[in-house]
């Protein structure tokens, strides 16, 4: 539950990661403190250009398949753009949804300052959130790009304060998206919850990174994201035999054929030749 991730801060580091789909968050669940759907599943599986675009049935779609797939790790979910800037009553409407349509732990909305009436409202009516800072994806147009914040310090005391606020709202946690380290390192020695990083440094409580860059599947890598595997080439290279072996016909082998006793020589050949051989599947 959220206040356990909260409980983590000065004691051990948070582990996190994005999933999207049940049978990654099954794997996911064994390692991880909690598992973030987030709206970069609009860019990273249904290749849309930012996060702008994302509905609030895709999370609800994706985050039941994690809940489903979990069985301890906290399920956190993204509220997409547009859902919840409003106002505080729209947000508890739909992270109401969010949560009873899915059965998740947590919501995570962007936004320091403008956001912290919200989270406050959200946190009294029994919606944990986890506030995420720095870089906020879902306001790339008026950023102009995926662009690191704090590089200098005249950026640093808004986004110490956004951080502040935040935590005084009422948030168990907050993501600190692509910052430099020096500032990371302040706002994680002042606040009392853990801030989880994205690109923003060791300095941080814990960490998280969108589960398709680590493993290699992404054409394309922010500079913070370690590829630690190479699952794209994996598959790349399953797909490519399974090509060759139906192109040379030596794929289904003998042993991946139903047999075929006297009994079924009856049987219409549709259902016949899907029958499994007695005792095996
Ligand atoms: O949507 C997402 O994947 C996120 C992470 C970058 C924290 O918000």
């Amino acid at each position: 539950m959220a206040p356990d991730i909260t409980a983590k801060k000065g004691r051990e580091p948070v582990v996190s990661l994005t999933a999207y789909h049940a049978h990654t968050a099954a794997i996911a669940d064994k390692y991880c403190d909690f598992l973030l759907v987030g709206d970069s599943l609009g860019m990273v599986m249904h290749g849309y250009e930012t996060t702008v675009p994302v509905p609030l049935e895709l999370m609800v779609m994706h985050g039941r398949a994690v809940v489903r797939g979990s069985k301890r790790a906290l399920v956190v979910i993204d509220m997409p753009f547009g859902t919840y800037e409003e106002s505080p009553a729209m947000a508890f409407r739909n992270a109401a949804r969010v949560m009873k349509e899915t059965d998740c732990g947590a919501v995570k909305l962007e936004g320091g300052r403008r956001m912290a009436e919200t989270i406050r409202f959200l946190v009294e009516r029994g919606i944990p959130v986890m506030a995420h800072i720095g870089l906020t994806p879902q306001s790339i147009n008026v950023i102009g790009g995926f662009k690191a914040q704090g590089r200098t310090q005249t950026d640093w005391d808004r986004i110490e304060e956004d951080a502040r606020l935040v935590t005084e709202a009422g948030a168990f946690a907050i993501v600190l998206e692509a910052m430099s380290e020096p500032l990371a390192a302040r706002i994680t020695a002042k606040v009392a919850i853990p801030t989880i990083g994205i690109g923003a440094s060791p300095a941080c409580d814990g960490q998280i990174l969108v589960m398709e860059d680590m493993l290699g599947l992404s054409s394309r890598v922010p500079k913070f994201v370690k590829e630690f595997g190479r699952v794209g080439a994996v598959i790349d290279g399953a797909i490519a035999s399974y090509a060759a072996e139906v192109r040379a016909r030596t794929f289904p082998a003998p042993e991946h054929t139903y047999t075929f006793s006297a009994g079924d020589a009856a049987m219409p050949a549709q259902t016949a030749s899907k029958k499994p051989k007695t005792g095996s599947t």
